[in-house]
C-alpha cells in the first residue's frame, strides 16, 4: 500500500446504521451486496430483521463499509466437532452477513477492522446468550483464506464457502488478548 493511501483508522467511527444510503452508483463492487446496501440494509435493520453495523468517517454522510449480524439456524449434515466443539444438527449461530467495503476503501484493513468490531460484538453477546459458533460464507474464493487467516474453519464439506469459528474460542482469545494488555500495563 502506498503511503498516500494510508489513512487514520482511529477517525472511523463504527455504529448502528445512520439513515437509508440512497442512491449509489456502487459500493463494494460486488452485486448482490450493493444492490443490498442501496435497497435494503437500512429497512431490515429497522424491522429488525438483521442488525446493520456501519463505518463512518467524520466528515462523510455515507458509510464507507458495513456488516450485518443475525441469529442463525444452521443445517448441515452430520456436523463434525470443530475445534473440540460439538455441533448439533441444526445449530444455532451469529450469523456475519454482507460485510463490504466500499471500493475506494478496500485493502487498507477496513475490512478486518469490522470483522474484529463483528466479533467483539459476539463476545459480548455470548456473555448473555449461549450459541456455540459465528459463521459466515465465503463470497469468493480468495476469502477462504482471508476469513482462515482470522481464525475461521470450514464446516461443510458439501460448500467449503461455508466457515465459522467457535464462540469459546473467540472468547479465550479475547480473554488472552486483555491479559496480554493487563501485562503490559
Ligand atoms: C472482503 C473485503 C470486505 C475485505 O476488506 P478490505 O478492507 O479490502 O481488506 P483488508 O484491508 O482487511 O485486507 C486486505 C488483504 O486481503 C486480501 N485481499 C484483499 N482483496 C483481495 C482480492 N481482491 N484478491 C485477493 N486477496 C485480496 C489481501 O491479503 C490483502 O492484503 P494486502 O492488501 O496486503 O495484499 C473487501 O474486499 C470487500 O468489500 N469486497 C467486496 C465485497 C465482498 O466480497 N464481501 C465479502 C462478503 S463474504
Amino acid at each position: 500500500m502506498a503511503d498516500e493511501d494510508a489513512f487514520d483508522l482511529s477517525k472511523i467511527s463504527i455504529e448502528p446504521i445512520r439513515r437509508k444510503p440512497g442512491r449509489l452508483i456502487q459500493f463494494c463492487g460486488h452485486p448482490e451486496i450493493d444492490d443490498w446496501v442501496e435497497r435494503a440494509a437500512y429497512d431490515e435493520h429497522l424491522d429488525g430483521r438483521r442488525r446493520v453495523y456501519c463505518a463512518y468517517m467524520d466528515e462523510l454522510e455515507q458509510p464507507v463499509a458495513i456488516y450485518s449480524l443475525l441469529m442463525e439456524v444452521v443445517t448441515v449434515r452430520r456436523p463434525k466437532p470443530i475445534a473440540g466443539v460439538r455441533l448439533t444438527e441444526p445449530f444455532p449461530a451469529l450469523g456475519i452477513g454482507y460485510l463490504a467495503v466500499g471500493k475506494q476503501m478496500q485493502r487498507r484493513k477496513l475490512g478486518s477492522l469490522m470483522l474484529a468490531d463483528a466479533l467483539q460484538r459476539a463476545v459480548a453477546l455470548a456473555d448473555q446468550v449461549a450459541f456455540p459458533a459465528v459463521k459466515l460464507r465465503a463470497a469468493e474464493p480468495w476469502l477462504i483464506d482471508y476469513y482462515g487467516q482470522r481464525s475461521f474453519l470450514q464446516f461443510d464439506q458439501e460448500d467449503t464457502h461455508r466457515m465459522l469459528v467457535p464462540t469459546r474460542t473467540l472468547i479465550d482469545e479475547a480473554r488472552k488478548a486483555a491479559d496480554a494488555a493487563t501485562h503490559r500495563l
